[in-house]
């Protein structure tokens, strides 16, 4: 049997460390274990594979930390996936060696997205990472070295102390490097959790300076020949993250492991988190433990509206009207934060600064 679906994501949990303000699903080591997860990611992948097109566009392994996988699992797993357009792997830069670049590439890997966050060693200790600067450098070095043409970085703004200048050096430092792609997040650090309770004011300063930073993020990249396809990411032509843009585009995706997200027509599953639930459940051949939501129409095409007026070109409104207030949509018109072009409609620069409180102003 086969299906229509183009992407597949995979998640991979495993981390030497668990970061201070990260929030997703992560499992710190167990390292005997990652056979026995990678056995079962398959088992999933047999079971519900049949919603897969014969050929796919984009396949994303994410964490986790893929590359902290076991590197006999992990090789097992790439070889066993199908063929696809593009295929991303997610790599922290102390993971990266010239053996595991060759592994990737030997693969079928042909974009790796680089998890360097910044470039300043006190931050990245604030951020609680295990890598120096210099790991991300050399990283970067050992990929191309392997082939691999495809290379994105992720960095943070908004960290604990980081100043104005800082933020300048990271920009350098990234650019310097000459990545394909970048994707620079705004930290986000959740209420309640112990980074939140260690840089409280601090955080409270940086939120401050967030709209600043950010400003002067999509500045600098864009003055350096970035295309600003996507409210966080930036890539040179031709290379924006296919994966994501499927995403971004309301396509339907499979995710498989655990904590994994599939959305299949009007049905969204959660794989659940626990691994030895997962490990248990695939073994016996049985569907691994998850929550099913049924998605109604609306709630689609109002995800739609909110994810398509992140990119830069035109989210067409044919079938989107049950999501907007036509008011509305005049309104941010009038105030110059969204124009129409090519029978869709696109936030101009202003709009795309406000992000998200124009797309809340414009739902039904
Ligand atoms: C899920 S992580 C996995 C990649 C890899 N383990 C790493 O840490 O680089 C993917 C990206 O999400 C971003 N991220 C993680 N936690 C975040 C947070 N609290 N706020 C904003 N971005 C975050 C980071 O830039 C990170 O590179
Ligand atoms: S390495 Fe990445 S996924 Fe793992 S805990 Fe740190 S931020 Fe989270």
């Amino acid at each position: 049997m086969t299906g229509s679906i183009r992407h597949l994501y995979v998640h991979l949990p495993f981390c030497a460390h668990r970061c201070g303000y990260c929030d997703f699903v992560t499992l710190v080591g167990r390292g005997g274990e990652h056979g026995a997860y990678v056995d079962a990611l398959l088992a999933e992948l047999r079971l519900e594979g049949g919603v897969l097109a014969p050929r796919l566009e984009t396949i994303f392994l994410g964490g986790g930390t893929p590359t902290f996988t076991e590197a006999g699992a992990l090789e097992r797993l790439l070889a066993a996936l199908p063929d696809a357009d593009e295929v991303t792997v997610e790599a922290n830069p102390e993971t990266v060696t010239p053996e595991l670049a060759r592994l990737l590439s030997r693969n079928r890997v042909d974009r790796v997205s680089l998890g360097a966050q910044s470039f300043n060693t006190s931050l990245l200790a604030v951020l609680e990472r295990r890598c120096e600067p210099e790991d991300v450098r050399r990283a970067v070095h050992d990929l191309r070295d392997a082939g691999l043409d495809n290379i994105s970085l992720d960095l943070l703004y908004g960290i604990p102390g980081q100043s104005a200048a800082d933020l300048e050096t990271d920009i350098g430092q990234a650019l310097a490097l000459a990545p394909e792609h970048i994707s620079y997040y705004e930290l986000e650090a959740k209420p309640g959790t112990r980074f939140t309770h260690a840089h409280g004011e601090e955080l409270d300063r940086q939120a401050e300076a967030m709209e600043g930073y950010f400003e002067r993020v999509v500045e600098a990249l864009v003055g350096a020949g970035y295309r600003w396809y996507e409210t966080a990411n930036f890539c040179l032509p031709g290379r924006e993250a296919r994966h994501n843009l499927g995403y971004w585009l309301g396509r339907d995706y499979l995710g498989l492991g655990i904590g994994a997200v599939s959305t299949l027509g009007l049905e969204r599953r959660r794989n659940a988190p626990k691994l030895a639930g997962y490990v248990a459940a695939l073994a016996r051949g049985e569907e691994p433990p998850r929550e099913v939501e049924a998605l109604d129409e609306e709630t689609k095409l109002r995800e739609r509206l909110m994810l398509g007026l992140r990119l830069d070109r035109p989210l067409p409104l044919a079938g989107l009207e049950p999501a907007f207030e036509p008011a509305a949509l005049a309104r941010v018109e009038r105030l110059g934060l969204a124009e129409r072009r090519d029978d869709g409609l696109v936030l101009t620069e202003r709009g795309r600064f406000l992000g998200g409180a124009v797309t809340a102003e414009l739902m039904a």
